[in-house]
């Protein structure tokens, strides 16, 4: 035997017995995105790095040191996305989706960032996220929270907390670096490698370390919120008190800041206790300079993605996560020579009954293993055919979960067996 290939490292397979989670995951986040009126989006996994670069920031984590970056065969520089919000709205302004509209997006897919894997945390990820353009008012940032926080709801997670800061306009940040790096510098002493590394490049993100020798320095920081411009502060005030109208508790954080240089304004986290130190589910915030950044009219915009490997571990912790469907029936073939006749017949069952699920034994066996199979499948039934049951144009039903007494049906009878048994579960 040749030695078997493994997965990349932080790549990860998702079993059959996981994807009923997954999709259940998704599934709520579809129907309940569309009754907000998002529409889907698709977008490329891969883009032109330029791309990130301009839109990300070129000092943040995800750019300078995350990305999966390579030249194709023409040499042109390429990017595996690490964010959906990029893309979508390189998207929007190249097909003209911005032109006197207001359109509201969604996506789902992989995202990819060269992290260091550990629980929570992956190279290749899958977010849904959405992004809404057009609109600057804080009647639209709200919307989108209280739609944040219903889905995590619909999905059972009830103890995630929501983090809510202002990072105001990009000037009112430019003057609040200026103090910040004043207070950094005044405790130079007690900054760790990281810190120092970004005083210089990108020193909010000082404000979000994780590291306890530091919690001091950052807990005595001037806050953003104390030096937001005039019309941010207003954003903001309006905002909680939408929030606070609609019974939305929120915890406002000062050092939140996020890892994408994008953000301005209004930015949020939904942050869980029980998933270690990744306990970010879902995060978000506006990003109205973004659109012309990268080279449509000036739009307002704000957005959230949400980590579905982490909602889907949440939930399964949780015991929320639906049972996998359990096929109708399994098909026994009691004589191998009655092969071809079951397959026909499985076929006609299927046309008969659209929606059945019907399993066949194609892997042969006595009749003890096939409904040894037939048991292990889940199936409510076990349909037999054998010689009488293939002379008579019947099956044998055998309720393998109920109390239904053994009976021999003429296939053409099925259909009314099987949808009364699935009207009296
Ligand atoms: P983000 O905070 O970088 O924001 O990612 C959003 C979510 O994706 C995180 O809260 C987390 O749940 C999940 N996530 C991120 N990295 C990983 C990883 N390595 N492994 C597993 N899950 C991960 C954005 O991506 C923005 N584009 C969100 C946005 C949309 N803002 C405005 N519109």
């Amino acid at each position: 035997m040749s030695a078997s290939i493994q997965s990349i490292r932080g790549f990860a397979d998702i079993l059959p017995d996981r994807t009923p989670v997954w999709r259940f995951v998704e599934d709520t986040f579809r129907v309940l995105l569309e009754s907000y009126g998002y529409e889907e989006i698709r977008l490329p996994a891969l883009e032109k790095t330029e791309l990130f670069a301009r839109s990300i920031g070129e000092v943040t984590d995800i750019v300078e040191k995350e990305m999966y970056t390579f030249s194709d065969r023409n040499g042109d520089s390429l990017t595996l996305r690490p964010e959906g919000t990029a893309g979508c709205v390189r998207a929007a302004i190249q097909h003209g989706l911005l032109h006197n509209a207001q359109p509201r997006l969604w996506y789902a897919g992989p995202m990819f960032r060269h992290e260091r894997p550990q629980r929570g945390r992956y190279r290749q990820f899958h977010q849904v996220g959405v992004e809404a353009f057009g609109v600057e008012g804080p009647a639209l940032d709200a919307e989108l929270i209280l739609m944040s926080g219903r889905l995590l709801q619909a999905l059972g997670l009830d103890d995630v907390r929501l983090e809510l800061n202002s990072l105001g306009s990009s000037e009112a940040r430019a003057a609040y670096r200026e103090r910040l790096v004043a207070h950094l510098q005044a405790h130079a002493d007690q900054l760790d490698d990281d810190a120092r590394r970004r005083l210089e490049t990108n020193p909010l993100r000082v404000l979000d370390s994780k590291n306890p020798a530091m919690a001091g320095v950052i807990e005595s920081a001037p806050s953003l919120l104390d030096h937001l411009d005039g019309a941010s502060a207003d954003h903001f005030r309006r905002l909680c008190a939408m929030l606070d109208a609609a019974g939305q508790p929120y915890h406002v954080n000062p050092r939140l800041v996020r890892g994408l240089d994008y953000y301005g304004r209004t930015v949020f986290e939904w942050v869980s206790d029980r998933l270690g130190a990744q306990g970010t589910v879902l995060a978000g915030g506006r990003y109205d300079t973004l659109v012309e950044m990268i080279g449509g009219r000036p739009t307002p915009a704000i957005g959230f993605a949400a980590g579905i490997e982490r909602l889907v571990a949440l939930v399964e912790e949780a015991g929320a996560a639906p049972a996998p469907a359990a096929p109708d029936a399994f098909l026994v073939v009691a004589d191998e020579a009655l092969e071809s006749e079951a397959v026909s017949l499985a076929e006609r069952l299927r046309h008969a009954m659209p929606g059945l699920q019907l399993r066949l034994n194609t892997a042969g066996g006595s009749l003890k293993s096939q409904f040894r199979r037939a048991d292990r499948s889940g199936a409510r039934f076990a349909l037999v055919l054998g010689e009488d049951e293939a002379a008579a144009g019947a099956v044998t039903v055998k309720d393998l979960r109920g109390e239904r007494p053994q009976e021999q049906v003429p296939v053409a009878r099925l259909a009314d067996v099987l949808g009364e048994a699935r009207q009296s579960d």
